[in-house]
């Protein structure tokens, strides 16, 4: 066996034979690896594709760097190497901008797209009414007349380019003979900041402009009606590139990724975390040294070109960008008309969550460039372009409550009851609060007017407090002493920021809770099973049965395997079910030995129909009477005593009252049936009717449903697959009645 000597660091073969090249070879060498590595780097920025693993791009810039350290003399300003770019600054330059960098104006409804599309037509007619003239004879030779909505004039044909919009740091970027020279902020528009050596940390920025070949540039169809006009342009731009000024616009952007990464590193090291994507890459941009925005790892989309290439549409500005090595939104689409646009933005509207970046819009842009000058500037936007901005996704409402909601581990969580507020199209009643660290970094109070946050998949949150908007009636938020699920002891976690319920079984035992309430033999609400209960408690959104009367369509949209149709139907099926007969509403309570006989009893005997009087009702109660009760022994009577003398579940029921549940008394007479005095068990699948059908069967005609099998029961209606009750009845030798017996007993 060949053991290496330990002193000796293995060096890559490739690299090693080029540490040995005379000078002139190693200068080609360099030259050879530049052109390698930018040809990936625009491969994989700009076209998507990958064809070699980042570990050997990674081994040619080690090569790449190794040289370059050897002769210095070697380096370029736009060697790959060079993306580290000098020392940190003091402070920024300056950097005026020759061509102003704009701002847009914004619309959010279709509308506003038609007011647009009209004013621009009109000033174009205003302008050129031979233009008009032109279009509208062309349209009759296509045969395609002028819809209500269509491109039109103002996109002459030519459509409107959509792009998204993104939502990170507008900057300028200047290319002098195909060298990048200098980035720069906005700023006012007209003066921004230089920071040419945090833009050189971006990797997908060209630090040298690529020379698109001429056939490549001949796709872009420069002219398409015109060969000769064609030719000349494609040397005019083949020269701009090489030895002109070349400016282009876009945004840097930090990707969501990306900034939960940088989020969850920060934590861990305890630096302050980035509040959002866009502070992210804004904020990242302003550093004065260079190497902390490497760090923050961000992107750079073009969409603007601020330099004339004598192109036709903004399409092929983008394309032509493209080939310079730019990276462009794959998703921006040529639209020929306003149905298009629409459609369009309604598109990303709803998929925006899934894109890898934040986007707050779509930007509409007239794809004539010859329209561009015509139809001008008002204020401080083009009228040629607009920002199709989506509903907004921030509102401001009031804290009402605060929650705690158990967690499968006992962990209580602070949720804020809203008063429900609109964002972006949904309602919310509920944000989360994570836990009682952010309510004091928050410092919010109930009562507060604070600033919540949707966005798509993401369940609501409080974002800000806004203070100075406060009365003085706010209410401090304590960390709860007593679980408000079972009143088990609290305890903080030694060294975490949770509060926790000592009672092992607590969350187990509210899942169990609602899960009655919904169940079949209670208030029967459709779509409302275990599996979805326990996804709303884990969201915090439902912690006890009145719960579920508050939530909205937009508190179930985040969630999995909600999309607007499910979400909708759920809200309605809970509607559905706000007014519920007396019996059901005493079952789905859950009271201790209350069961559905018990419940029945009670409902008979009182005919209460609304919630406060039933509060009333039972508070002032006294036992015995209960006691005398048929059927209502001393053990429901004193279960009922103590829960209505709880003050935690008259609160319960004042909640349900608010939220618009109502009682009322079903028609429970007793009938003088032919199961008169009988008591009957249930047991195995029935057919035709459902467990509490058949149970509603049995007491219309006179009889009682019960549960368990004993000499004292009279007889036992079985269905398909008895079980143990159907043995022990045949032991006992009691009367089996099957289904059929008894919808023809209902009948006759
Ligand atoms: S065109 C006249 N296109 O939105 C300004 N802007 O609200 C030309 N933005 O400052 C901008 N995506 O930072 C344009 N596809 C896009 C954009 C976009 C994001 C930003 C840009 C601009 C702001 C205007």
């Amino acid at each position: 066996m060949i053991v290496p000597p330990t002193n000796v660091v293995p060096v890559h073969h490739a690299i090693l034979c080029s540490l040995i090249m005379p000078k002139q070879e190693t200068k080609k060498r360099i030259e050879k690896l530049k052109a390698e590595i930018n040809h990936h780097r625009y491969l994989y920025h700009v076209l998507d594709k990958e064809e070699i693993s980042d570990a050997a791009l990674d081994s040619l810039k080690d090569e790449l760097f190794k040289l370059e350290q050897k002769y210095p003399e070697f380096i370029t300003p736009d060697s790959p190497t060079q993306r580290v770019g000098g020392k940190p600054l003091t402070k920024f330059k300056k950097a005026e901008h020759r061509v102003p960098m704009l701002s847009l104006a914004d619309a959010f409804f279709e509308k506003d797209m038609s007011d647009w599309e009209e004013r621009a037509n009109k000033r174009l007619k205003e302008y050129t009414p031979s233009l008009i003239k032109e279009e509208e004879k062309r349209r009759r030779v296509l045969n395609s007349p002028i819809s209500k909505g269509s491109t039109a004039i103002a996109g002459r044909g030519l459509g409107y380019f959509c792009e998204l919009k993104l939502d990170g740091l507008a900057l300028s970027l200047r290319y002098q003979n195909g060298l990048f020279v200098r980035g720069a902020t906005r700023g006012n528009g007209k003066i921004g900041e230089d920071v040419t050596n945090n833009l050189k940390t971006i990797e997908n920025i060209p630090l040298r402009l690529r020379l698109p070949k001429e056939k490549e540039l001949e796709k872009i169809k420069i002219h398409p009606s015109s060969e000769y006009r064609q030719k000349e342009n494609i040397k005019n731009i083949i020269n701009i590139i090489k030895s002109g000024v070349i400016e282009v616009r876009g945004e840097a952007i930090m990707a969501k990724k990306n900034f939960s990464l940088l989020n969850k590193k920060y934590k861990k090291i305890g630096k302050a975390v980035l509040a959002n994507p866009r502070n992210g890459a804004a904020g990242s941009i302003r550093q004065l040294d260079p190497k902390i925005c490497k760090e923050r790892q961000l992107d750079f989309y073009v969409y603007g070109l601020a330099t004339d290439f004598g192109l036709e549409t903004h399409e092929q500005e983008i394309a032509l960008m493209r080939l310079l090595g730019f990276s462009a939104l794959k998703e921006n689409k040529l639209c020929s008309n306003l149905d298009a646009v629409n459609a369009f933005h309604h598109h990303w509207e709803e998929r925006k969550e899934k894109l890898p970046m934040l986007i707050d819009g779509v930007v509409v842009k007239v794809n004539n460039l010859s329209l561009w000058d015509k139809l001008g500037i008002v204020g401080k936007g083009p009228r040629y372009m607009i920002a199709y901005k989506f509903a907004a996704e921030q509102a401001t409402t009031k804290v009402v409550a605060v929650d705690w909601q158990i967690g499968r581990t006992g962990t209580l969580t602070p949720v804020a009851v809203l008063e429900p507020v609109s964002v972006g199209g949904v309602t919310i009643s509920h944000a989360t609060l994570h836990n009682m660290d952010e309510i004091k970094r928050l410092k919010l109070r109930i009562g507060d007017t604070v600033i919540i946050e949707r966005a798509g998949d993401v369940i609501p949150k409080v974002v800000q407090v806004l203070p100075k908007l406060r009365d003085g009636k706010e209410k401090l938020i304590l960390a709860p002493k007593k679980c408000p699920m079972c009143g088990s002891s609290v305890n903080k976690v030694p060294g975490e920021v949770a509060y926790k319920c000592i009672n092992k079984e607590c969350y187990a035992v509210t899942l169990r809770r609602l899960s009655h309430w919904t169940a079949k033999g209670a208030i029967d609400i459709e779509g409302l099973g275990p599996k979805i209960i326990e996804q709303l408690v884990k969201a915090g959104l439902v912690n006890d049965i009145a719960d579920f009367y508050t939530l909205s369509i937009g508190d179930l949209k985040p969630l999995e395997r909600f999309a607007d149709k499910s979400a909708e139907n759920l809200i309605t099926s809970i509607a559905e079910k706000k007014t519920i007969d007396l019996e059901r509403f005493l079952i789905g309570l859950g009271i201790h030995h209350v069961g559905e006989e018990s419940a029945i009893m009670l409902a008979r005997k009182f005919k209460i129909s609304n919630l406060n009087e039933l509060i009333s009702y039972f508070k002032n109660l006294k036992i015995e009477k209960l006691q005398n009760l048929p059927d209502i022994g001393p053990i429901v009577s004193q279960s009922l005593h103590d829960w209505f003398h709880d003050e935690k579940n008259i609160n319960l029921l004042k909640r349900l009252e608010k939220s618009g549940v109502k009682i009322r008394v079903s028609n429970l007479k007793i009938k003088k049936g032919k199961l008169s005095g009988k008591t009957v068990v249930l047991t195995g699948s029935l057919n035709s009717l459902t467990r509490t059908e058949a149970k509603a069967k049995i007491r219309e005609l006179g009889g009682k449903a019960v549960s368990t099998v004993s000499k004292n029961i009279d007889m036992v209606l079985a269905g398909a697959n008895p079980g143990s009750k159907y043995t022990k009845a045949k032991e006992l030798g009691i009367k089996i009645i099957n289904e059929e017996y008894l919808i023809k007993i209902t009948e006759t």
